[in-house]
């Protein structure tokens, strides 16, 4: 009896041994351990042995089915995909799904061709922290804690001393602690405000500027900001410069151009005033250069700053800052 076993178990391996296929292994189970299968055959006569025989018998066939069930699993885990059956409700027949190339994000274009026209004129660009201390965000940029200044750019706070940065400004300082003047630079990045509405994220761009020499004077802030919005527009874009307040400037500007949709009749993008603000600027504050130990005596400097996105919805005559960041691909697919 036990032989009789052994046999049909040395077959049954021998054959799994020789199936390379998923259909060969299944035509084995089918033979060996199927309803009608060898071994199943065997256990359901079991009952027309002898008594004495019939446990030993049972207990070998048992052990048999099952190192032969352990030996079809590794036999069906060990075949190549490709061999497999496809898996139930793979339509091979359907068209391949195409892959489009995809594009830099309208923000990203937009902000790579303001640092371009800088870059051109000699500025470098610098990169730091979104995550930025009171210090750098405020208290160096002239902005004690309680000016009412900060009322204006309240942000997220990760703890008392610790915001995410509502400007790009703190990189004036950042640059400025680690190099002596001459100093011309960019910094382009993510800045965040608690605000949301049709002309405000909780997170947009700024690429602010800081150029600090000896003998730098307002006329160079009005030359180059004039030089970038005529490369940046056309050279028909005209400028107004009207006085302002920023605690890092001293005195400061805000920049507004003849709106490029209606230019100058009034419509909806300028309010019906003819003019749009694209940034802030100004002359550097005296205590802004204390903070990092410049000469106050012997530099001046200008700075400025300016929104990515005001600047994007202008040139591509967008109405809603939101369109920027809701992933509509009917949307984006445009740039
Ligand atoms: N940081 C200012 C803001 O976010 C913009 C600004 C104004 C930047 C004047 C400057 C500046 O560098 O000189 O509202």
């Amino acid at each position: 009896m036990i032989k009789e076993i052994r046999q049909i178990q040395k077959e049954a391996l021998e054959a799994l041994a020789a199936a390379k296929d998923e259909k060969a292994i299944e035509s084995v189970v089918i033979r060996f351990l199927g309803r009608k299968g060898a071994l199943t055959g065997f256990l359901r006569n079991i009952a027309q042995l002898p008594v004495q025989e019939r446990a030993a018998a049972g207990k070998q066939a048992n052990t048999a089915k099952r190192s032969l069930e352990a030996a079809v699993q590794k036999a069906r885990d060990g075949i190549q995909p490709s061999d497999k059956a496809p898996a139930e409700g793979i339509d091979i027949s359907l068209p391949g799904r195409r892959c489009t190339p995809g594009s830099a994000h309208p923000i990203s274009q937009v902000t790579q061709e303001i640092c371009g026209i800088l870059e051109r004129m000699g500025f470098s660009v610098a990169e730091g922290p979104e995550v930025e201390t009171d210090y750098y965000n405020f208290e160096a940029l002239n902005v004690p804690k309680y000016h009412p200044a900060r009322d204006m750019q309240d942000t997220f706070y990760i703890s008392d001393n610790i915001v995410l940065r509502t400007q790009t400004s703190p990189m004036q300082i950042r640059v400025m602690e680690n190099q002596s003047p001459p100093v011309a630079v960019i910094a382009p990045g993510k800045v965040f405000r608690c605000d949301s509405d049709l002309t405000h994220t909780p997170m947009f761009h700024q690429v602010e500027g800081l150029l600090v020499d000896e003998n730098v004077s307002f006329a160079d802030l009005k030359g180059t900001l004039t030089a970038f919005v005529h490369e940046m527009f056309d050279s028909a874009t005209t400028l107004r410069f009207r006085p302002s307040f920023f605690p890092f400037t001293e005195p400061s500007a805000e920049v507004d151009i003849l709106c490029v949709m209606c230019r100058g009749k009034g419509c909806r993008v300028c309010s019906h005033s003819g003019w749009v603000e694209i940034l802030g600027s100004g002359m550097v504050h005296p205590n802004v250069f204390r903070s990092v130990g410049y000469d106050t005596t012997r530099y001046t400097g200008f700075a400025f700053g300016m929104g990515v996105e005001r600047i994007a919805m202008l040139k591509y005559g967008i109405d809603d800052i939101r369109k920027f960041f809701t992933n509509d691909m009917r949307f984006l697919r445009q740039f």
